[in-house]
């Protein structure tokens, strides 16, 4: 990283504050592979105050711009996360990360955007979305929410007008397992469905049949397996099946796009597979653990190394990682999450005489982007531009942030990586961000390094170091009524018109 214009030796440093007065506004990115999910070509990127000004060959630029060379390397948008929970109360604690540290380290990981769930206060949506926006008081990027519905009531049904409305969340999710605490019943989904529709906003549901986990576990607990092995074998891939196939169809019969969240089987996957090729809009949303890891963990004889891996629906049997690797790069699923909600051994601890209190949750907002680069395009399953449609283009898309966020063109938002094709990452607790002391990638090396994320127009991280602002993140509000809902009325009058043929019937005599 240079200045633009020559100084005397030693006088223009590297780094924002130079005496040069190298602008942290301005900057240059010479010679890269620019990738969008459209195209990749090999361009130049100037970005002044935080917005692209242009993507082109051979840009010329005035004095003290900051200059990158990208040469060999590729400059693409950050990262955005659709799925995460910083600092959630859950499970009888709170998860480590909160808007800083989490966001320090998705940053660090290259990825410059995030979507949290705001779960409501006591059912309340108002108290959720205040006490979320004070906990990201501290953010050091770009973020914007998901809401939780966990009631139904009058007061609940007009708070989601005022979330949409007002507050700029454009989706909600529906629990629909974890009995006794977040969990609706078919009545709320549908309700909720109908409201979303309305809204114009996006249902996402987590897909398990809350009422059969519950049985599954107690039939664990009367064998006597009380270690984390049993979270997996309590809910197996069918339980995801049933709820992931009944959501689909109550989305149908209410005409409504439906979003999947943390698909992690099989099972889950091909009831999505199956919507999709007859026509009906739903969103499949893998994760990273879903994508990576198998189930073997769980039955490590160390429980902290065992309890590390325990998230819902879980980590699946080998087999399962690769089929949903195929579904996503063959369009089947569409974006991939984290659900990064990370908690630290002692946290973990707190289930250790029965599996079902281990909080649920594994880390992931700083790994993403180098595990599906590695796993994905440097195996050579994935396009360089599908990469950033899955990490990227298509979550701002579906979430009606699109062009702003999700690309590198002329007026978007100047948060950008730069991946080293030919470096390599390792993965280690003793180096990461988070707060957590555990890993569930630990040891995991492969090829593809963020070497620079921009986010807002600033370097935040190069040369491995870090330079955030706390209170530096933006809420990002997203509008309704985003693509998915492009037509949907359409087929609902076509729908009604075939219903308004009225019946001539005669009496019959008798
Ligand atoms: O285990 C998980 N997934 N924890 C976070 C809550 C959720 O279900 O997304
Ligand atoms: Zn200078
Ligand atoms: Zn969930
Ligand atoms: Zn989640």
């Amino acid at each position: 990283i240079s200045c633009s214009t020559s100084e005397p030796q030693g006088f223009c440093a590297v780094g924002y504050e130079s005496d040069c007065g190298l602008s942290s506004e301005k900057i240059l990115i010479k010679g890269g592979t620019v990738v969008n999910a459209h195209r990749k070509e090999v361009a130049d990127v100037y970005i002044e105050d935080g917005i692209v000004v242009s993507v082109r060959p051979n840009i010329k630029v005035g004095d003290h711009v900051k200059i990158i060379d990208a040469t060999g390397k590729y400059v693409m948008p950050g990262g955005i996360d659709p799925h995460t929970h910083l600092e959630m109360e859950f499970m009888g604690t709170v998860t480590i990360d909160d808007f800083f540290t989490g966001q320090a380290a998705a940053l660090a990981g290259g990825t410059t955007m995030h979507i949290d769930f705001v779960i409501p206060v006591n059912g309340n949506l108002s108290a959720g979305f205040e006490s979320y926006m004070n906990k990201a008081k501290k953010a050091v990027m770009d973020y914007g929410f998901h809401m939780a519905i966990t009631k139904w009531d009058e007061g609940v049904s007009k708070d989601m007008e005022l979330m949409v409305n007002e507050h700029g969340i454009n989706s909600f999710k529906f629990f629909m397992a974890y009995k006794g605490s977040l969990m609706i019943r078919d009545e709320l989904l549908l309700q909720g469905l109908q409201k979303c529709k309305s809204l114009g906003a996006i249902a996402m549901v987590h897909a398990e049949n809350g009422d059969a986990v519950a049985e599954g576990q107690k039939r664990m607990i009367d064998l006597g397996i009380t270690g984390p092995e049993g979270h997996a074998l309590s809910r197996p891939p069918v339980l995801e099946g049933e709820a992931t196939a009944r959501a689909i169809r109550l989305a149908n019969f209410v005409n409504t796009p439906l979003y999947v969240v943390h698909v992690m089987s099989i099972d889950a996957m091909e009831e999505i597979a199956k919507a999709r090729k007859a026509g009906q809009r739903v969103i499949g949303e893998p994760v990273a653990s879903g994508l990576i890891l198998d189930d073997s963990w769980l039955w490590h004889p160390d429980y902290t190394t065992a309890a590390k891996y325990v998230m819902s629906p879980p980590i699946r049997t080998s087999g399962h990682d690769k089929a949903l690797q195929a579904a996503l790069s063959t369009g089947v699923l569409q974006l991939v999450g984290t659900d990064h909600c990370a908690f630290n051994s002692t946290q973990k601890a707190l289930g250790s005489e029965d599996f079902r209190k281990i909080p649920n949750g594994v880390n992931g907002i700083e790994e993403r982007m180098h595990l599906i680069w590695d796993k994905m395009v440097e195996s050579g399953q994935m396009t360089v531009t599908d990469y950033v449609r899955v990490t990227s283009t298509e979550c701002a898309k579906v979430f009606n942030i699109y062009p702003r966020k999700g690309a590198i063109l002329e007026g978007s938002d100047a948060d950008i990586i730069i991946l080293n094709p030919n470096a390599s990452f390792k993965i280690a607790a003793a180096s990461h961000h988070s707060r957590s002391d555990t890993n569930v990638y630990e040891g995991t090396k492969g090829k593809g390094k963020v070497e620079v994320t921009i986010s807002q127009g600033r370097v935040v991280y190069e040369d491995g170091k870090l330079k955030v602002t706390p209170g530096s993140g933006r809420y990002i509000r997203m509008p309704p009524f985003g693509y998915l809902f492009d037509g949907i009325e359409k087929a609902d009058a076509a729908y009604f018109a075939s219903l308004n043929a009225p019946i001539q019937r005669t009496k019959s005599a008798a």
